[in-house]
């Protein structure tokens, strides 16, 4: 398995829009080779790697949900970054817009996967000029556990809920060691901002900062995860872990009614 590299200690403080600037590559990928990366040239071993682990991503995650819909439908990633997964959605046939809070990760977007239908930076409240209900399948990978106040988060899932046509799937991944266990097994699930750090069972109280890893974000457990998106229409019906062995964070996948 590939080592990981820890992102710049000053990019604890920083915004999406600074690390992209500064090596959007490694913002994005935690790898060696990335940390090696520069702000806009990149060499092509760094774009192979960077869209092959898109690819696998896709071929895990997303492939299987897209079989059965629309085979020209299109599809949205919220919190796109460069667009390493999009650039697979869209070599699967599907028309594929992104969505996020970084110009400059969007200008990346932009150049490196000029087929993108789309890009769309989000506004001050979180909002953005996507389309109601027309996407067949609106994901998101490594997003939301950066999102660092509960109303952010609400406002992330609104959107991506409204973009999904009638029987369009959603399909999120979101870090959370507390869902399987569930608010029976004494493991606190829903930390809202109260404590908007990172909760692992084990700990009694929120990790500080800087004793955790490189992300701060709001984890708000899966029944209100489940309990948002009936709100906005969309019926969650599984979750499953991102990786068995290392089980942090998960898939949650639902559809739209
Ligand atoms: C770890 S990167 C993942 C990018 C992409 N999903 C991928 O896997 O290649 C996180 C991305 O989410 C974006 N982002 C962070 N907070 C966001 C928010 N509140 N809404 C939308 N995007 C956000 C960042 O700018 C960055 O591009």
């Amino acid at each position: 398995m590939a080592e990981r590299y820890r992102r710049p200690e000053h990019w604890l403080d920083a915004d999406w829009e600074a690390k992209a600037q500064e090596n959007p590559l490694l913002a994005i990928m935690t790898t060696p080779c990335m940390s090696e990366a520069a702000p806009t040239d990149f060499s092509p071993g760094q774009l192979d790697d960077f869209f092959a682990k898109g690819r696998r991503l896709f071929d895990a995650h997303l492939k299987p949900l897209l079989e059965g819909l629309d085979p020209e439908g299109p599809v949205v990633e919220y919190g796109c970054g460069a667009g390493r997964i999009m650039k697979a959605v869209i070599d699967s046939g599907h028309p594929c817009a992104g969505i996020d809070i970084s110009p400059t990760m969007l200008e990346h977007c932009r150049k490196l996967v000029p087929e993108a239908s789309a890009t769309w930076l989000l506004d001050e409240a979180g909002r953005c000029a996507a389309p109601s209900a027309q996407a067949v399948l609106v994901y998101s990978y490594s997003v939301l556990q950066h999102i660092s106040s509960l109303e952010r988060y609400i406002t992330a899932l609104d959107e991506m809920c409204r973009m999904l046509k009638p029987g369009g799937a959603l399909a999120i991944q979101v870090n959370c060691e507390d869902f399987k266990a569930g608010p029976d097994a004494g493991y606190r699930t829903e930390n809202f901002e109260t404590y908007s750090l990172h909760f692992r069972p084990s700990r009694v109280g929120p990790y500080k900062r800087k004793e955790q890893d490189h992300w701060s974000g709001v984890y708000i457990g899966y029944d209100f995860l489940v309990r948002l998106l009936a709100d906005r229409g969309v019926t969650a019906e599984r979750w499953y872990y991102h990786n068995p062995h290392k089980p942090r964070a998960i898939w949650a996948v639902g559809h739209k009614r």
